[in-house]
């Protein structure tokens, strides 16, 4: 060793005796590694000597000199009640981690129905690990159940989230055990992939070749699509992943920029055999995981039943969707709060054109005052729940409008027949009946329609729920018969006054859901003419008003491929984009449907919760930063 390197040794060391106390060291370091968890406590016998690790969960409290108490927490989120004699936990704050040996002793209890509870008398404690916070202040944290963003892992200490991480986890295994039953092989496909347009926007990764002079970029991807795509030209024939995603888009509860989807293909199959892998995967990881019930469908006769073996997840067409619940996504726990086409009563929407149709909704017996409906039911008709247009809402407030209500829609729509259409609707004190117009039933693309937002709304407010009566249940749907393609919206240019309809590009159409998607067969020969009339192979899982999957038979003839991506979507240079699938389409791909569900979703319903972040460990907030390690960040250059 050089003797400038001794010198530092020598340094190191001298500076290391004066920073660290070694029998501080030692305690943190060397700890028996044969702790119980308090679970198991419940097998062994009164005065045991046993180990346990955990946090200190409750301040120590002293009772007079020789006795202190507090509360010590398990991984599992279990609680123990350590009684000290020897003084050992008097300088414990709230959330060091300790390892605590002493003897068991049963707790007595008051009562004969509480559950066996034992405490522990201490012998010895290890402080493994100090917390520097005050007490004070992670107790209000805790009791709030929320701790600043940057601590998140002292939220996922809480019990609940325990729960989740672990409900997590066994969702998954249950859902791989299901698939490797069924012959899927599992492969991972790369995080680093190209940029394609796809839908949302993409991250890109910067990497240090240059092409022409210029720089390079990877993009991460949006979803495995293509890769999996690659892989039934590869010879898997039935493939699936946990797969990581990434989008940046704007954020919502359901959404985050980086996500998880078990994504799934198989080859030779239609997508018939897919939604019956799917739905026979989800109804029983649902029963056995969820925490609100069996999961049910809607039946033959448009009741709610059981979904199982017998009993197949329920197929509604696109159509059926946007022209009873506005949207494509309905939430079915409400099946009869259905929105009414009054077009067969000769009512016309007359403010637009393109929006014939006059539609109502009538929430029934929903208040008693018109002091109640302002308080409980205004948020129906404020302009900024809605893009476009919101509905015109009439509360039924007295006899006289149950005969008059339609004079309130005269300024959006023509009546030919009130009469008939007063009688069919039979309005009384306390409804509240809400209209608007909207585009014709085989061309619905605003999506959800100012009715189907509105029922969302009133089903998702307080008084909604109280007043359909909200059962806990989750009612699954197929939604099927999408249109392959939409039109493209104009941007909505910042007004005073707010745009009350869309717009759309001249000429222009969109994807419905991705490119890859085949068109129904009966719809082929539209497809050069009116693609806007066609209806894609495509399919998505919705529940509870959420969709929770999506996916379709793909095309895999490379002609046809390239048509659709050059003649109809219109994208330039289609084969330096997807030149590797048009290639992989030329070399023998089978015809092959695949799907993806969202998982991080999956799991949130499964566990009751309507927030994503509850079940991802480092969820991004609402401005796509991760504060717990403070990124994106700026390169510092060492
Ligand atoms: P899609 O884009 O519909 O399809 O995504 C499938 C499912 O992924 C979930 N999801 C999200 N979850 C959380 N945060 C997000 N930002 C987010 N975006 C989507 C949804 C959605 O239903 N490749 C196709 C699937 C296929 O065709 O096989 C795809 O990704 O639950």
């Amino acid at each position: 060793m050089l003797r400038s390197q001794l010198a530092f040794a020598r340094q190191w060391k001298r500076n290391l005796s004066g920073l660290f106390d070694p029998k501080i060291i030692k305690e943190r370091f060397d700890f028996n590694g044969e702790a119980l968890p308090i679970k198991a406590l419940l097998n062994r016998d009164n005065s045991d000597a046993v180990v346990i690790n955990g946090w200190i969960d409750k301040k120590p409290r002293s009772v007079g000199k020789e006795l202190t108490f507090s509360t010590l927490r398990d991984t599992e989120g279990d609680l123990i009640q350590l009684v000290d004699h020897k003084s050992l936990l008097k300088s414990a704050n709230v959330e060091d981690v300790v390892q605590v040996e002493g003897h068991l002793t049963l707790k007595k209890s008051k009562r004969d129905s509480d559950p066996v509870q034992y405490e522990l008398r201490v012998m010895k404690v290890n402080t493994l690990n100090k917390s520097t916070k005050k007490p004070s202040q992670l107790l209000d944290f805790k009791s709030q159940g929320s701790y600043p963003p940057e601590f998140r892992y002292l939220q996922l200490r809480l019990p609940k989230y325990q729960k989740f991480l672990h409900k997590r986890h066994q969702i998954a295994q249950e859902i791989r055990e299901h698939l490797n039953c069924q012959g899927f092989v599992e492969v991972e496909t790369p995080i680093l992939f190209k940029s394609t347009p796809e839908g949302a926007r993409e991250f890109l990764v910067p990497a240090r070749n240059k092409q022409d002079g210029k720089p390079t970029f990877y993009a991460l991807p949006q979803s495995p699509q293509q890769y999996k795509q690659l892989l039934m030209a590869s010879g898997i024939q039935k493939y699936y992943q946990f797969a990581r995603c990434f989008r940046d888009e704007d954020l919502r509860s359901d959404r985050q920029p980086e996500f998880t989807q078990i994504d799934l293909e198989m080859a030779f199959a239609s997508g018939e055999k897919i939604m019956n892998v799917v739905e026979d995967t989800m109804t029983s990881t649902w029963n056995k995981f969820s925490s609100s019930g069996a999961l049910q469908t809607i039946g033959i006769h448009g009741n709610l039943v059981t979904a199982n073996e017998s009993q197949s997840v329920n197929r509604m067409s696109y159509r059926t969707a946007m022209s009873c619940y506005g949207i494509d996504k309905p939430d079915l726990r409400f099946p009869d709060l259905k929105v009414i086409d009054m077009s067969e009563f000769k009512a016309r929407g007359k403010e637009n054109i393109s929006f014939p149709v006059f539609e109502v909704l009538v929430l029934r017996n929903a208040f008693h005052t018109i002091e109640e409906y302002r308080k409980n039911w205004s948020f129906l008709s404020n302009e900024h729940n809605y893009r476009y247009r919101a509905p015109i809402v009439v509360p039924i407030e007295t006899e006289e409008l149950e005969r008059s209500w339609f004079e309130k829609f005269l300024p959006v729509a023509d009546f030919e027949n009130p009469t008939l259409m007063t009688r069919f609707l039979n309005l009384k004190k306390g409804d509240i009946v809400c209209g608007s117009t909207r585009q014709p039933t085989n061309a619905i693309f605003e999506n959800p329609t100012p009715l189907g937002r509105l029922r969302q709304l009133a089903i998702q407010s307080s008084c909604g729920m109280e007043l359909y009566n909200k059962s806990e249940g989750a009612v699954a749907t197929w939604v099927v018969d999408f249109p392959l393609f939409s039109p493209v919206e104009r941007e909505v240019v910042e007004k005073e006054t707010k745009q009350r309809y869309p717009t759309y590009e001249p000429h222009m159409v969109t994807s419905t859901h991705h490119p890859f998607t085949m068109v129904q067969l009966k719809d082929f020969a539209k497809l050069p003419k009116t693609p806007l009339s066609c209806a894609g192979q495509h399919y998505d899982f919705v529940l509870n008003g959420v969709e929770l999957g999506g996916g379709s038979t793909r095309i895999h003839d490379p002609e046809l491929q390239k048509y659709v991506l050059k003649d109809i979507l219109k994208i330039k240079e289609p084969e330096k984009l997807f030149g590797h699938l048009l290639t992989a389409f030329e070399n023998g791909t089978p015809p092959h449907a695949g799907l993806a569900i969202g998982f991080d979703r999956m799991v949130a319903m499964m566990c009751g919760s309507d927030n994503i972040r509850d079940v991802i460990a480092f969820p991004k907030s609402i401005s796509g930063a991760d504060l717990v390690v403070g990124s994106p960040s700026s390169i510092i250059e060492n």
